[in-house]
């Protein structure tokens, strides 16, 4: 399949791009579209010859239900059963980086939903993502647009490496704000269960909502034959090919402990920026500053792809907090670590 790569530079100038690409969905087609979380692999969420393209492109196995996104809020209305806690937090939160797991309407194939009689729904806010799913008239099924195994995109560049030949069409708009993926909740009446922690943080959900739990999967590991509450949960996310191992201990300890694996071995490493004089230059990834959670989240993904393209034995990471958007990152760390944490003292 030849694919066609369009930069988006000015979204109205461009309107005839966007058309062209919200055809190609209506069409049956795929089309990569950039959200203000991360690179979205787009297909007719009511069409399950669509969904079933989407799992092949990315080599998902088929019960790992697809994300629907929507260009308004109250759409959510027509493809699954909302109730007051959906638009309680909807006016909170959308557009924006929230999934909102709620039933599914008949419309929705099981195909798109991985066979469940749930359905998640997601209003982006990057004006890229509202425009074509508005000029599409139908709502867009996209997991994040990586080969299942890669993290996920936040640049056309990643996209390209991994859907080269795989999709109709792939939108550059850039590298995404946000750099994880949305945070996912499951309502049930007033309650909420937090399954996937991302830009939308515990704290912020607990203003809106009384009763919002974590799910156990968040931080700790499925025990074996434990059924998740969300499919997604039990694959095998991003590993590197090089083990990822996540630092726990005083900033002192970390460092010399760095400074003396550098010495000694081939590493990787995604430091803080503070810790830059300190490390020598090779394979260092400086992923923000390390109280700068926003850039870490917005650097982690590009991060992991450069030192695992490296030829180090092994990565190092600091394992970050679990506060606010801490959370987020120590989720996607700990899973592509294979939740290896040492200790340096
Ligand atoms: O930020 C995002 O959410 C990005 C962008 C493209 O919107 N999308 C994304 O999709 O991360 P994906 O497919 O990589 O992750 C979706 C997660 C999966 O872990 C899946 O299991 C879960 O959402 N999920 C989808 N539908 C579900 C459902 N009905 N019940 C429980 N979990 C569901
Ligand atoms: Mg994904």
């Amino acid at each position: 399949m030849q694919t066609q790569h369009i930069k988006i530079h000015d979204i109205s100038a461009q309107e005839a791009d966007l058309r062209h690409a919200a055809q190609i969905l209506k069409n049956g087609g795929l089309v990569v579209f950039p959200t203000e979380t991360v690179y979205g692999l787009g297909g007719n969420a009511t069409d399950a010859g669509a969904a079933k393209k989407i799992y092949a492109a990315k080599g998902r196995p088929s019960d790992n239900p697809l994300i629907i996104h929507i260009a308004n809020p109250a759409d959510a209305e027509q493809y699954a059963v909302t109730n007051e806690t959906y638009f309680r937090l909807a006016k909170a939160f959308m557009p924006g980086p929230l999934t909102v797991i709620l039933p599914r309407r008949e419309c929705i194939p099981t195909e798109t939903t991985g066979g469940l009689d749930t359905v998640a729904v997601r209003c982006p806010s990057h004006p890229v993502a509202k425009r074509l799913i508005e000029l599409a008239g139908i709502p867009i099924a996209a997991p994040s647009a990586n080969l299942s195994g890669k993290p996920s995109p936040t640049s056309a560049a990643h996209v390209a490496q991994d859907m080269d030949g795989r999709v109709d069409m792939i939108l550059d708009g850039g590298s995404c704000e946000i750099g994880l993926e949305s945070t996912i909740v499951k309502i049930d009446g007033d309650r909420l269960t937090l399954l996937r922690p991302g830009g939308i943080t515990y704290d912020a959900l607990c203003m809106v909502c009384e009763h919002v739990t974590i799910a156990d999967a968040v931080t700790h590991k499925l025990a074996d034959g434990e059924r998740p509450l969300s499919p997604g949960m039990k694959y095998r996310h991003y590993a590197p090919t090089a083990p990822l191992v996540l630092l726990d201990g005083t900033p002192e300890h970390v460092i010399r402990f760095l400074r003396a694996e550098q010495e000694l071995g081939n590493c990787a490493i995604l430091c803080y920026d503070e810790e830059l004089p300190y490390l020598r230059e090779h394979h260092l990834f400086p992923v923000g500053e390390r109280a700068d959670l926003q850039m870490q989240a917005h650097l982690l993904f590009s991060a992991l792809r450069h030192a695992d393209a490296t030829d180090a034995e092994i990565i190092y990471a600091h394992l970050p907090p679990q506060e606010g958007l801490g959370l987020a990152l120590y989720n996607r760390m700990l899973r592509a670590a294979a939740h290896t944490v040492k200790h340096v003292e």
